[in-house]
């Protein structure tokens, strides 16, 4: 098979990939395409894009969508592979026998087509010719895959020229096809900037506003850089422990802790933004190891199958993300039940745990207004509906939270 490769940030995925895709599939030069979020970005920094389990899960959702029955996957190689994402290592390890092979199977391609060779091309907007010579071992990247070369009119650029160029630069004549696409002018970093998302697909517009993913606020403003980084890069190693909706669920509270840290106490928003992010990392977990590091962390204090996962992630925490903060474990411990003597760290991520934006257990509104002006109300709205709950469930609330319910006056 012939097998386009769309490579991008896609913060956010909007029409414009999707008229490459179409414009690729209906060139007939390729039979697939396989899109791919980018992990590690070696050009942009942390604050720069959005977490990559975000981008890949809005991407994927997108496709699924709207390209139902054509031949057009998404592959998070980027997420589980453990280095930089330069395009030359994507290529080489998604084109490995063993990787193409197993990937196209599980897309529903037939095992005598899965286990052809494969040819590869680069997708590309003709805007990257003038620039191509300059990317990581570009030669290197021709002599294994060819280049898909979209074209819009008025794009201004001489196609056959840069083609020409490029073979006198690297001495051989390089695989370039060309197709042509109707000019869509669209650019993720505009839409972010003017929060004008009219041309995204519907599927996209839903998970933008579900996970609130490109809010005006920026709550990251005030965490360091080097909290953002590792904010990024611990989203790539959940993405091995959990499933789209709690990986999703626990970003956004790393990302509402750090909004409440801000307004709470600045010096916070390092250790909330983490403390958020890591507090469900556990939870899918085998249940006989969360029960094993929950004895560990705090011997039979937790017992309950659906509070084992705090203090088993505090030691995940420390295990898998180096975490040595002795109050970024307490938050991740007590997030469940609370407890007496709650520091702000603990009562920000308790909170941020119940109000992030994709929670829709119940109507939040006043527990939300509240949570940016007087964090202890917003508990006690969040801990009596707890309570309610246990009650009229006959279940006995945790000694734990009544602490907790005595620290905040509650009747
Ligand atoms: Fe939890
Ligand atoms: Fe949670």
């Amino acid at each position: 098979m012939n097998i386009g490769l769309l490579g991008g940030s896609f913060d956010p995925f909007h029409k414009g990939h999707e008229s490459l895709i179409d414009g690729a599939l209906r060139s007939g030069i390729v039979d697939a395409v396989i899109v791919i979020p980018s992990g590690r970005n070696p050009f942009k920094s942390g604050r720069a894009v959005s977490a990559a389990p975000y981008r890949f899960f809005m991407t994927k959702n997108a496709v699924e969508a709207d390209f139902k029955d054509r031949k057009v996957f998404v592959s998070d190689i980027e997420l589980t592979y453990s280095g930089t994402s330069f395009t030359l290592t994507t290529i080489k390890e998604i084109s490995k026998p063993s990787y193409i092979r197993t990937f196209l199977k599980a897309n529903g391609i037939k095992t005598s087509k899965a286990e052809e060779n494969h040819c590869f091309f680069w997708i590309s907007g003709s805007d990257v010719l003038p620039t191509f010579v300059k990317w990581h071992k570009a030669d290197e990247i021709l002599k294994i895959a060819g280049l898909l070369i979209a074209s819009r009119p008025g794009d201004g650029v001489d196609i056959d020229e840069q083609i020409d160029r490029l073979e006198d630069v690297f001495g051989f004549v390089p695989d370039i096809e060309v197709f042509e696409i109707e000019s869509v002018e669209t650019a993720s970093s505009s839409m972010r900037k003017n929060q004008d998302f009219k041309d995204v697909p519907k599927s996209v517009r839903e998970f933008v506003d579900t996970h609130d993913l490109y809010p005006e606020d920026a709550p990251l403003d005030l965490a360091s850089d080097e909290a953002v980084e590792k904010f990024n890069e611990d989203a790539i190693t959940l993405y091995r422990y959990l499933g789209e909706k709690r990986l999703l669920h626990t970003l956004n509270v790393g990302i509402l802790s750090c909004r409440y840290a801000r307004i709470y106490d600045k010096a916070l928003c390092d250790r909330a933004l983490i403390a958020g992010e890591l507090h469900d990392c556990a939870k899918e977990l085998d249940e006989s190891l969360q029960m094993e590091m929950s004895l560990e962390r705090s011997g039979d204090t937790f017992i309950d199958k659906k509070l084992i996962h705090s203090p088993a992630g505090a030691i995940m925490a420390q295990r898998e993300f180096n975490i040595t903060d002795p109050g970024i474990l307490d938050a991740i411990t007590y997030h469940t039940t609370g407890r007496g003597g709650m520091t702000l760290l603990d009562k920000i991520v308790y909170l941020a745990d119940k109000l992030e934006p994709s929670r829709t257990y119940a109507d939040l509104t006043k527990e939300r207004e509240l949570a940016v002006t007087d964090i202890d109300a917003a508990l006690r709205l969040c801990v009596k509906s707890v309570k309610k709950k246990f009650e009229s469930r006959g279940m006995k609330i945790h000694p734990l939270t009544v602490d907790f319910m005595d620290d905040l006056e509650m009747k």
